[in-house]
């Protein structure tokens, strides 16, 4: 008997329990439709300042968001992840699921993360119904975020003094089918807040 035949002979069968009230029961009392707007693109792109502005807008007209930031977890729920391929995958399934349960609980859940790989971002769509995933590709150029370098790291990435690096040593697969494109140094941030709270809005 190998171990995963052993695991599951020992493991109780696991089976989701049923819950009482409906999603659409939470998202009723908060007269929205829950959505997940997930932002990815290279670091320094304008992901996070994307997300605020818009959360912010959101939440003046009366709507309850919340903002998964790949910078703010990585302190947290995904502190023991590195930079590697593996972690990264790890990294945007964990969003990908903590997303999904805000927006089964009736938030608007805004996700900012690099989410360099493409199958791994498919396979977050795939756990939200038709249309409640949108996924914008925050396509600001490497030369620019290079340029901007607000926290130094393309610096110490260049200088060999971070590995695994975004666009340098390690791989960005853009979207092939995003909802949107948002290049932020041809866009202002209110225009590009604008474009998305439309697609939202269904405008
Ligand atoms: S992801 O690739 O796993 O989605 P995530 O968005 O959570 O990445 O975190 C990226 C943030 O980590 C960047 O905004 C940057 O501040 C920081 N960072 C530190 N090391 C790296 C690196 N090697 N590559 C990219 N970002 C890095």
């Amino acid at each position: 008997m190998n171990k995963s035949q052993s695991m599951s002979m020992e493991m109780p069968a696991i089976r989701p329990y049923g819950l009482a009230l409906s999603n659409e029961a939470r998202a009723a009392l908060k007269s929205q439709r829950p959505r997940c707007i997930w932002l990815t693109g290279l670091s320094g792109a304008g992901k996070s300042t994307l997300a605020n502005a818009l959360e912010v807008q959101l939440n003046q007209s009366g709507f309850h968001t919340f903002i998964l930031d790949g910078d703010n977890l990585r302190g947290g729920l995904c502190s023991d992840l590195g930079m590697g391929a593996d972690c990264r995958r790890e990294n945007i399934r964990r969003m990908a699921e903590v997303a999904r349960l805000m927006v089964d609980a009736g938030l608007i859940v805004i996700v900012a993360a690099i989410s360099p790989f493409r199958a791994e971002r498919e396979t977050a769509r795939r756990l939200f119904a038709e249309g409640d995933f949108i996924e914008v590709y925050v396509s600001t150029p490497f030369s620019v975020c290079a340029q901007r370098d607000t926290k130094g790291l393309y610096q110490a990435a260049l200088e060999g003094r971070i590995k695994d690096f975004t666009g340098i040593d390690s791989p960005y697969e853009a979207p092939l089918a995003a909802e949107c494109s948002i290049d932020t140094q041809d866009l202002e941030l209110d225009d590009a807040c604008a474009r998305l709270l439309a697609i939202l809005l269904n405008k």
